[in-house]
């Protein structure tokens, strides 16, 4: 990974953001879908949704009537903002993993006794850039860094040196879920070395009755979809493949046994797709896999929790449980 901090920018009326390039290209894109579409089942992994048209397609999902996630937590992190800070206490360094347009940090940035720093990561360049310029600009005396890599590969990102005061994750969304379990207590493990043991906010969204589930993924205007075709649109700009849209379709389902959506893409009928000089051959109905979304009930994702070394202080709902906020203590207080 290359590690260069590329500097600041200034724009008209908006503070200077420092910006943070870690490297993350083409050429993984290209490696993890020839390496995918090798498997059996095949698979290309969710991180490579969000180039410029995936991340407008996901901010457009948040906006969906069925895709309830973000509009919960919301409200739960409104209602509880005050709780978080408390506990967090004063002169914090706010690091946001898989930050996007970084809409729900205001809240706590709000909340903060005396930020000293937010610290914003994200794969997605254009959108990472919209939200810490959002950020510098709502919060002039606040240091905003914006660091533009994989945020799952935590403990390697290179921050600039933050300077005193102790480290506070936040990563809402429920993004932890598109990581298997085993996967999580992994991430988690890294963001706590990344943390330096600071605590840590992670939204997480709940089990809860099937129909709500597949329609949260399965939308009825189609974003879900185009936003699941898109993958194969990127690989045709970026790989020069020749992968032709209408022949596939968007699947999207809850998983009962695993606790997790599943989003496929479906070859409508037997056929062969040129990727990176090699073709692939696909038969009628066989899949891709490109996400899985788990769902944990509270006591599930506390128990990832402590299996990565955090002691959870407290899991907030909304009324229905439809979502939940964990607020994490790293093993460096009591
Ligand atoms: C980013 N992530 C938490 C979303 C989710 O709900 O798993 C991605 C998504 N996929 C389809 N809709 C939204």
């Amino acid at each position: 990974m290359d590690r260069a901090l590329i500097g600041a920018m200034d724009a008209k009326n908006i503070p200077a953001i420092e910006v943070v390039e870690t490297g993350a290209g083409a050429q993984e894109f290209a490696g993890a879908v020839e390496d995918g579409l090798a498997r059996a089942p095949k698979m290309i992994p969710a991180k490579y949704f969000y180039d410029a048209e995936g991340a407008r397609l996901f901010a457009a999902i948040c906006e969906l009537p069925e895709y309830y996630l973000t509009r919960v937590e919301l409200t739960i992190l409104k209602a509880r903002a005050n709780e978080a800070a408390a506990l967090a206490g004063p002169g914090c360094h706010l690091i946001e993993f898989g930050s996007g347009a970084s809409i729900k940090v205001g809240l706590l940035l709000d909340a903060l006794a005396d930020p000293r720093s937010y610290v914003a990561i994200d794969i997605s360049r254009e959108f990472l850039l919209a939200g810490a310029e959002a950020a510098a600009k709502a919060y002039p005396a606040l240091r905003v860094v914006a660091v533009h890599g994989d945020y799952a590969g935590a403990e390697a990102l290179a921050l600039p040196d933050l300077g005193a005061g102790r480290r506070l994750g936040f990563f809402p969304g429920s993004t932890i879920g598109n990581l298997t379990p085993g996967e999580s207590v992994g991430f988690l493990k890294r963001a706590r070395a990344l943390l330096q043991d600071g605590d840590m906010i992670v939204g997480v969204d709940t089990k809860k009755d099937r129909t709500i589930l597949d329609a949260a993924y399965d939308d009825a205007q189609g974003v879900t979809a185009a936003f699941n075709l898109n993958l194969l649109k990127r690989a045709n700009a970026e790989l020069g493949a020749d992968f032709d849209l209408a022949a596939f379709r968007h699947v999207a389902f809850y998983n009962e046994a695993r606790g997790w959506i599943e989003m496929h893409l479906e070859s409508r009928k037997a056929q062969q797709v040129r990727v990176s000089g090699r073709t692939v051959p696909f038969r009628a109905g066989e899949t891709i896999l490109t996400e899985i979304s788990c769902k944990y009930a509270v006591a599930e994702f506390q128990e990832i929790a402590r299996a990565a070394g955090f002691r959870p202080l407290a899991a907030w709902t909304d009324d229905a449980a439809r979502f939940s906020v964990h607020y994490l203590r790293g093993a460096g207080r009591s």
